[in-house]
């Protein structure tokens, strides 16, 4: 049964996007299985860039079943854009299923989480402000509205009315902000049910066909694994579980299923929004490659921070997800440096470690302790042979393999989907 993961090895951005475009087409099915919209997802292709927030990555192969499954949390606003700009590009969308059971971002969760960050002040998580925490919250206190509700109006209006009478009380009582309508969102939920109704089907059974007739199915992680809810840097993280246990669970499929686990590594470490970061830079190499590789998010536009490769974060990243390989993006980005450095080790109040701790107050503190690297002046930008490479380009990359424990079968050496060294194929 054979499913493939990619899944982000750390704060998000790792390139999944251009990877799972390039994997795809080797794929009969792609599919989302956590997060929601505050996923940004880079494409470059010949009709142009396209940043997807909720559509997999593998929409533009044709025939390729593209599912958005039960873990993600699904706002059908900025869902029926991206299916109307991929139409507008003549690109079939009529392959993309929404799993029923997927939970639906309300205009109120989307309040909620930006009056939630303000109040938490200084100790603003950085949310991407599109309602994700909120909307896992009322997954687990059972009182989500589901997509499959969207189509049965007449069972929803209840429901609903339960759910947005509570909370206003939150609105009003706690953050003394005027109360939302029922009745609009309401009539907003059976127009997304019409709007959506073709898409909107039980998933589990079309994967679990795939699966059974041995067609390859493609899991396209979202977020990364330092972000997750029960790994991550608690508490500045998501809601959700990009890292591989979330996959299982985000879709209805068995682990055993999962044959090959890719873990997304940039070459070097961005993060956006607030919690520790040990080797964040501060200096004008980081602005360097922060304005070289445009490192602005994809959602929100914020500036990303820049540090070093870390390869305690990287090796625990491993010891989550079991990676079968690893994909190095960004490469290019690292070319004309003198040297480039790794953290082998942190220094955590005069105490060398290589385990990734569990406490911010611990990772704060935390020294990188780096090794340096000689750089490489021969530009690896574009590279699709790994024999190409400059010799110190390799050893980096055979670097990161050691310190993270696993093979590298994958480099990007740019945006675009040809800007690929395939070390061994993983699917
Ligand atoms: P994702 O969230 O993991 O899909 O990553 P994003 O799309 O948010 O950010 C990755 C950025 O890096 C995008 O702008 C991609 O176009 C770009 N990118 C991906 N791989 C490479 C690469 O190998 N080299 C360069 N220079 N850019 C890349
Ligand atoms: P992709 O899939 C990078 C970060 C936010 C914030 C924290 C919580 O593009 O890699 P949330 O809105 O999820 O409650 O915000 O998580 N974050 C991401 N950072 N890439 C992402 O997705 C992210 N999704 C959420 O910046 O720090
Ligand atoms: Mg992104």
């Amino acid at each position: 049964m054979p499913a493939h993961a990619v899944i982000g090895g750390q704060w998000g951005d790792e390139g999944k996007g251009k990877v799972v475009d390039f994997l795809s087409e080797r794929a009969h099915i792609v599919t989302r299985f956590s997060g929601g919209n505050n996923a940004g997802h880079t494409v470059i292709n010949q009709l142009g860039e396209f940043r997807f927030h909720l559509v997999p990555a593998g929409i533009f192969w044709p025939g390729v079943i593209c599912i958005i499954g039960n873990g993600v949390v699904v706002n059908p606003e900025p869902l029926l854009s991206e299916i109307s700009e991929l139409e507008k590009k003549g690109v079939d969308t009529s392959h993309l299923l929404v799993s029923d059971r997927a939970h639906v971002i309300m205009p109120y969760h989307v309040l909620l989480d930006s009056l939630e960050e303000k109040a938490r002040g200084a100790k603003a998580i950085g949310t991407t402000g599109r309602g994700i925490g909120p909307a896992y919250v009322d997954k687990a206190a059972r009182v989500g509205i589901r997509a499959g509700e969207l189509l049965d109006p007449e069972a929803l209006l209840p429901r609903l009315k339960e759910v947005v009478a509570h909370k206003n009380a939150i609105i009003t009582k706690i953050y003394e902000q005027p109360p939302i309508s029922a009745d609009d969102i309401y009539e907003q939920c059976v127009a997304w049910g019409n709007k959506l109704r073709a898409h909107i089907v039980a998933t589990e059974p079309v994967i679990y066909k795939a699966l059974a007739a041995n067609q390859r199915v493609l899991l396209e992680g979202a977020q990364g694994t330092l972000l997750d809810l029960d790994h991550g840097t608690y508490p500045y993280v998501t809601s959700s579980s990009p890292s591989i246990g979330g996959a299982s669970t985000g879709l209805g499929i068995p682990p055993h299923a999962i044959t090959s686990i890719t873990g997304i590594f940039k070459a070097y470490c961005t993060r956006v929004g607030g919690g520790p970061f040990p080797t964040e830079m501060h200096d004008t190499t980081g602005e360097l490659i922060r304005e070289r590789a445009w490192e602005y998010g994809a959602t929100t536009g914020r500036p990303r921070r820049v540090g070093w490769f870390d390869g305690v974060a990287g090796r625990y990243s491993h010891m989550v997800n079991g990676y079968t390989c690893l994909c190095v993006t960004r490469l290019d980005v690292l070319d004309g440096f003198d040297c480039v450095k790794v953290c082998r080790a942190y220094k955590i109040d005069g105490v060398e470690t290589t385990q990734f701790p569990s406490n911010v107050s611990l990772l704060e503190r935390a020294e990188p302790v780096y090794e340096e690297l000689p750089g490489w002046s021969k530009p690896t930008a574009g590279c699709t042979r790994k024999e190409d490479l400059p010799p110190e380009a390799r050893q980096y990359v055979h670097r990161i393999e050691e310190m993270v424990g696993a093979p590298v079968h994958i480099i990007s050496t740019g945006p675009k989907r040809h800007e690929t060294i395939l070390v061994k194929p993983i699917l």
